[in-house]
């Protein structure tokens, strides 16, 4: 029965349609900085189980049109119609319910098939659907109920559309947003509030008729002309003159950027994709990979109101007539008075927080095993396997099978030539033990889920597969990538054939929404 759901590999493909013309596109630093709307509980309640709070939500995706290029609707599909996404924010151990409702089109406009979803919590995961198993998907018209417990240390996490074979397009399409876990240590030191930014970066590119043009270059990667910030096009921001605190995802589906300021001062990051690091680190530049998180510090009191600051990508531009891929957003400084008592307006912390998986010593572990990142006939792999092997097992499949509780170190080896990959793992945080034999870089001294692994890097990461039992996903970031096919699964706490009632492919079913 459930076969029927799972799509064949498929590509939509604008390569003969011809791009919109550079006289109306976008100008840089024209538009206003803009924060995606917070989602507001439909409805707060107390778990049965635990006497935890619990905040229940309601998200429906939607296909709509968004003006994105001054004076033209792009077609996207957008979580409650929006993109990116209502952002979700809770304190550490409120949990929440999130009721997704697909209300996508039963026909593809260009495939014809129905757009099938599923919705991952990257960096947490969910019950009892795991946490957006590629191939539990949900049909338009249905709807399914995710718990995420929330029981992990503050964070910037973001959710996105997952579904087998499409999660590039749909999440290219605008299914994105983010997620934030707040607790007492975190509050304590950094911004918050007004001064505490979610910022989504994308990039893409038009179709002549304004549309979003799909072109993944032989499922290699799709790299846009233009760049979104929150959804805008490098757009302006007017900021006081005290730190901010940015939360920066890098939603694109393909791209990887360098950040730094114009000014050539310090971006000071103080959470990688899992949290806190233990101290501060300043970076005029850093490498910031597609699904990572960065968490960074920016003190605009050491500028004048008035003064301009430029957020920049160095950019590695491709053969196109319109590149403003150096550019990011702009910040302008103002005069506009704040609260001079936060203390967190003026001061940076020398220490931040102490995540139990940064102790984690190589003599914890029961394993070392090693992951293989390749391309073989046009297809991209994970030692040798990709989601066909997961399919053609009955999903049974599994590359790893660590026990509950148990720490092992991964070594993920890149022999796929002049590719980079940003390699998720599901469910855990790591830490990168080493990078080519060396320390990681300082800017990743922190807890991580997704690592960047350069051409011909080799990376080792220690992790303890803790909280849920279970099948996860391991795969590539790059999402035309994963689509085409890197992604295996690794079983948690479970014997070969064994089920858990948790298990995504049994567990609870989408139920019929609305005809
Ligand atoms: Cu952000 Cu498996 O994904
Ligand atoms: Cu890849």
């Amino acid at each position: 029965g459930a076969a029927a759901l799972y799509g064949p590999l498929a590509t939509v493909s604008a390569k003969s349609a011809s791009r919109l013309d550079s006289s109306r596109m976008p100008v840089p630093f024209r538009q206003k900085f803009v924060i995606p709307p917070f989602l507001a509980p439909y409805k707060r309640g107390i778990d049965p189980g635990d006497g935890q709070p619990v905040n229940y939500y309601r998200v429906t995706e939607q296909s709509t049109t968004m003006e994105i290029v001054p004076g033209i609707k792009t077609p996207i599909l957008g979580y409650n119609g929006v993109f990116p996404g209502p952002t979700i924010s809770n304190d550490q151990g409120t949990h929440a319910v999130v009721t997704m409702r697909n209300q996508l089109p039963r026909k593809h406009p260009v495939l014809g098939t129905p757009i099938a979803t599923s919705t991952h919590l990257h960096g947490s995961a969910s019950l009892p659907q795991y946490d957006g198993y590629a191939s539990d998907t949900t049909l338009p018209g249905f709807k399914k109920d995710y718990h995420y417990p929330n029981v992990q240390d503050a964070r910037t996490l973001w959710y996105h559309d997952h579904g087998v074979h499409f999660t590039a397009q749909n999440a290219y399409s605008g299914l994105a947003a983010m997620y934030i876990i707040h607790d007492p240590v975190e509050k304590a030191l950094l911004p918050q509030g007004e001064f505490d930014i979610p910022l989504a970066i994308s990039d893409i590119q038009f179709q002549a008729n304004g549309s979003a043009m799909y072109d993944d270059h032989s499922h290699s990667g799709l790299w846009g002309d233009v760049i979104l910030a929150n959804g805008v096009p490098w757009p302006v921001m007017n900021v006081k003159r005290r730190i901010y605190r940015f939360r920066l995802l890098n939603c694109s589906i393909s791209r990887s950027f360098q950040f730094h300021l114009s000014t050539g001062d310090p971006l000071i990051i103080v959470a990688t994709d899992a949290g806190l690091m233990p101290k501060p680190q300043p970076v005029r530049e850093y490498r910031h990979a597609n699904s990572e998180r960065y968490e960074f510090l920016i003190d605009f009191s050491r500028y004048k109101p008035g003064q301009e600051i430029v957020l920049r990508n160095k950019s590695n531009p491709f053969n196109i007539d319109y590149n403003h891929t150096d550019k990011v957003m702009k910040f302008v400084v103002t005069d506009e008075p704040f609260n001079t008592n936060d203390p967190t307006a003026r001061t940076i912390p020398t220490v931040l927080a102490d995540s139990a998986v940064m102790h984690l010593a190589r003599s914890q572990s029961k394993i070392t095993r090693n992951l293989q990142v390749e391309r073989k006939n046009g297809e991209w792999k994970l030692s040798g396997k990709s989601w066909a092997d997961v399919i053609a097992s009955n999903f049974q499949w599994a590359w790893a099978n660590p026990g509950l509780d148990d720490v092992e170190i991964w070594e993920i080896e890149n022999r796929s030539g002049g590719w980079f990959h940003p390699v998720h793992i599901h469910l855990v945080d790591f830490h990168i033990l080493s990078r080519n034999g060396k320390p990681a870089f300082a800017y990743e001294e922190g807890p991580k889920d997704v690592m960047y692994v350069g051409e011909n890097e080799k990376i080792q990461v220690i992790m303890r597969f803790e909280h849920h039992k279970g099948r996860y996903m391991v795969h590539c970031h790059n999402l035309p990538h994963e689509d085409h096919d890197m992604m295996i699964q690794f079983r948690v706490g479970l014997k070969e054939g064994e089920f858990d009632p948790n298990d995504p492919i049994k567990a609870a079913r989408p139920v019929w929404d609305t005809p």
